[in-house]
Order: C-alpha cells, then sequence, then structure tokens
C-alpha cells in the first residue's frame, strides 16, 4: 500500500485566534508542524504517496513540503541546516499530491474528494489532530495497520477505550472480538449520546479503506451534524462485507483540543525532542 490521504481542510475553530490565518495542521508539537507526524508516520508504513485534501488558507502545508530556496540558501553550510534536517528527509522520501475541497461537507465528503488522487487501490487515512506515538523501535500505528491490511485485505478502523464523558465526540464501533485487540464491526455510530453508545470503543483517526468506500460514501446521505460522515459510509461496508477495527498499540494525544495539544507538547519535549 503506496496511498495515503490527509483531510486538511478544516477549520480548527477550537484554535482560534491562532488558526485563523494558519492551517491549524501547521500547528507545532515542540518544533515539528502536526501534519508532518502524521506524515512520518505514514512514510514509516511504506505509504509513500502522500495525498493531501486541502481548502482555502491551507497553502502554509504545500510549501512545508516543498523547498524553501531563499531560507535553504541562506542558512547553507551553517549549523542552523540541521534543524531542516527531518523535513529534508520526508520530502526525499514521499511525494505530495494536493486537490481542494470546495465546501466543508464532512469527514466523508473529505475522503470522497482525494478519489482521483487514490484511484482503484486501498489507502490509509490519517487525521493529522490526532498524533500517535509508539514507543522508539516500534511500529507505528499506521504501520501496524497495514501489516494487519495484508492480511485481512478490508477496511480497518483504529479504536480505543474512551471514558464515558467523552465518548459523544467520537465515532463508536461495536464489534464481534476475533482476538485480542481486533474486532470484527458489526455497528457503528458517529458521535451518540453516551446512552445511544453501542460501546466504549471510540475511532481514533487511522483508517485503512478500500476504493469501493468511494462509491458508498457517494451513496451517503448526510448524517450527524447535517454532514457526510466517513462513519456511515463504514457502517455500510461493514454490513456488505468486512470492517476491522483495531485497538493499536500506542498513545493518542487529542491535538484538536488545547488540553490535548498542550499535554502531547508536554509528552514530545520530555520524551522525544529532550532524549
Ligand atoms: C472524526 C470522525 C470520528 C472519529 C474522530 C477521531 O471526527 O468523524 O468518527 O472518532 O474523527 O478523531 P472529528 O473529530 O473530525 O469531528
Amino acid at each position: 500500500m503506496k496511498k495515503c490521504l490527509f483531510p486538511v481542510a478544516g477549520y480548527g475553530t477550537r484554535f482560534l485566534p491562532a488558526t485563523k490565518s494558519m492551517p491549524k495542521e501547521m500547528l507545532p508539537i515542540v518544533n515539528k508542524p502536526l501534519v508532518q507526524y502524521g506524515v512520518e508516520e505514514a512514510i514509516d508504513a511504506g505509504m509513500v504517496d502522500i495525498g493531501m485534501v486541502t481548502g482555502r488558507g491551507k497553502r502554509a502545508i504545500a510549501d512545508h513540503f516543498d523547498v524553501s530556496y531563499e531560507l535553504e540558501h541562506q542558512i547553507a553550510g551553517s549549523e542552523k541546516e540541521q534543524y531542516l534536517e527531518s523535513i529534508r528527509d520526508v520530502m526525499g522520501k514521499a511525494s505530495f499530491s494536493f486537490t481542494r475541497q470546495v465546501e466543508m461537507r464532512g469527514l466523508g465528503d473529505a475522503i470522497l474528494n482525494g478519489e482521483r488522487l487514490i484511484g482503484d487501490e486501498a489507502f490509509g487515512v490519517v487525521l493529522s489532530d490526532d498524533l500517535c506515538l509508539t514507543e522508539p523501535g516500534t511500529d507505528g500505528v499506521m504501520k501496524q495497520m497495514a501489516d494487519l491490511y495484508q492480511q485481512f485485505r478490508c477496511s480497518i478502523v483504529a479504536i480505543q477505550e474512551v471514558p464515558d464523558h467523552l465518548i459523544h465526540k467520537f465515532g463508536v464501533i461495536k464489534g464481534e472480538k476475533m482476538k485480542d485487540g481486533l474486532y470484527q464491526v458489526t455497528d457503528m455510530v458517529e458521535k451518540p449520546a453516551l446512552e445511544d453508545a453501542p460501546s466504549n470503543l471510540a475511532i481514533i483517526g487511522r483508517y485503512i479503506l478500500t476504493p469501493d468506500i468511494f462509491d458508498i460514501i457517494k451513496n451517503t446521505p448526510p448524517g450527524k451534524n447535517g454532514e457526510v460522515q466517513l462513519t456511515d459510509a463504514l457502517l455500510t461496508q461493514a454490513r456488505k462485507g468486512c470492517v476491522l477495527a483495531y485497538k493499536f498499540k500506542g498513545r493518542r494525544f487529542d491535538c484538536g483540543s488545547v488540553e490535548g495539544f498542550v499535554e502531547a507538547t508536554n509528552y514530545v519535549y520530555e520524551n522525544i525532542y529532550s532524549a
């Protein structure tokens, strides 16, 4: 699997005013923008064709994955050049394509906008607000999922258990346990009230999708909040065939919220940056 899609058109209202003119995906966790963490995770899984579904006001993302001649000329040969190492490495390994979501009609719609970039093959999806970190030397979350895909050949959603008071923020699955940490999805609901939640297993922003999802999305009516929900399309796919839910190994930070962002910043500073 070579392709990974990044829906990056969202507004990031929870971070205003910081995100008024800057994409939320460019918020740094210590010294690296959120979206670069996601791209590095995809590359580690062998997904080197990166597709981004962007929107207005998001050009900084495309610029980040391009050379900056003036800057690079200025610091060439100086000790500051080392700070560009990680992004140069990413640019050397992956290629980037961009398409725009003209109207914000939900995550399902964003994914559908990526159809031309993906074509007829299975692909990864990273929601870069969800920063997923694993122990050094172990597989990243996308790699764990790509390996599972090789075995089962169907769509996979990443899940984790969340406490009751947070359940309404997520897509929530119900599944039959196949083995430790792996479920076959039988039901899923987007952002249910606690009393309607089918379990405490919440979808985290990592997916592997088979390409039949595009036609399913085209036939999926707007759902929760009037948006075309990927969760609804995945439920259709689960009923027709098979969708798996995988309790990944690693830690997830909700960097779309200020609390999660600060927690991630402290964690990365202490455990990665200063280590
Ligand atoms: C999206 C999905 C939701 C999932 C969540 C993970 O929601 O719609 O099912 O649980 O990502 O972060 P969002 O948080 O973008 O509203």
